[in-house]
């Protein structure tokens, strides 16, 4: 046990485990608890899937702490469940543990790390609290589509595609490339706002599925040949759409 507890917030990469970082590794190893945050108490947690192999190779097996977050955007029951699994992991930390809380991609996007993070903060101010970052889904589907994310003075903007279209049309108006997370089955209806926004028929779009894992799958394309696409809902996807076309040299998987 550590003479000082702490509370580590670990992004865990994309999805391949050769993605995790040296320090995650590091924390991973000499962790006296892994919190596994889960949707439901009967899925399986894909993050921890990615570090069952580190966790197996440990001499003295650490606990297992499951914290539950139902996809809900009931916010009173979100934060009394915040709260509730701020205390359990506080009293821990207290106790001297450290704690690895680990997240898909990176901790300090779109993750349920950051709520209970902000929790903790504000009923347990003394805590010691590290964040390690992870290789995001976003950099991971640009590397995978090798499709560069910017250059230059480019702008990013990343949305996720649950957003209200006249919102992302207002978004896409001032962004050379758009990042969609949560998007496979929205992308189709998000054509035409996208064009609204200036966005053309020969605009570059790549679409990953489970990006560095063995299913992955990279379309790429012009945006004006999406509606063609045969495009299964997933919700490990993310698009990246770039104003300008796709080079001349570069290999098109869908037409
Ligand atoms: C709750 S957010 C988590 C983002 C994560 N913290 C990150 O840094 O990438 C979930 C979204 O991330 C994206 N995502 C995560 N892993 C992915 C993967 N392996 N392939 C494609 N998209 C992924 C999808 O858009 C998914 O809907």
């Amino acid at each position: 046990m550590n003479l000082t507890g702490k509370f580590i917030g670990v992004g865990v990469g994309p999805g391949d485990p050769e993605l995790i970082t040296i320090k995650a590794v590091k924390a991973l190893k000499n962790a006296d608890v892994i919190c596994v945050p889960k949707s439901h108490a009967n899925k399986p947690s894909r993050a921890l899937g990615m570090i069952k192999q580190i966790v197996k190779e440990r001499q003295h097996p650490p606990e297992m702490l499951e914290l539950v977050f139902p996809m809900t955007k009931d916010e009173l029951s979100l934060k009394k469940l915040w709260a509730e699994n701020a205390k359990v992991v506080s009293a821990k930390v207290k106790a001297g543990k450290s704690l690895v809380f680990i997240t898909l991609g990176d901790p300090m996007l779109y993750s349920t790390f950051m709520y209970l993070y902000r929790s903790i903060k504000q009923s347990y101010p003394n805590l010691q609290l590290e964040i390690i970052p992870g290789v995001t889904s976003v950099t991971a589907a640009a590397a995978s589509a090798q499709l560069p994310l910017a250059e230059k003075d480019e702008v990013v903007s990343i949305v996720p595609s649950d957003l209200d279209a006249q919102l992302i049309e207002e978004t896409a108006k001032h962004a050379d490339t758009l990042v969609f997370m949560k998007c496979a089955h929205r992308i189709k209806e998000l054509v035409p706002v996208l064009q609204q926004a200036g966005f053309t028929e020969n605009s570059t779009i790549a679409l990953v599925k489970r990006c560095t894992l063995p299913e992955e799958k990279v379309l790429t394309g012009k945006l004006g040949n999406v509606q063609e696409w045969d495009i299964t809902e997933d919700y490990f996807s993310v698009a990246i759409i770039k104003r300008s076309e796709l080079p001349t040299n570069k290999k098109v998987d869908a037409e």
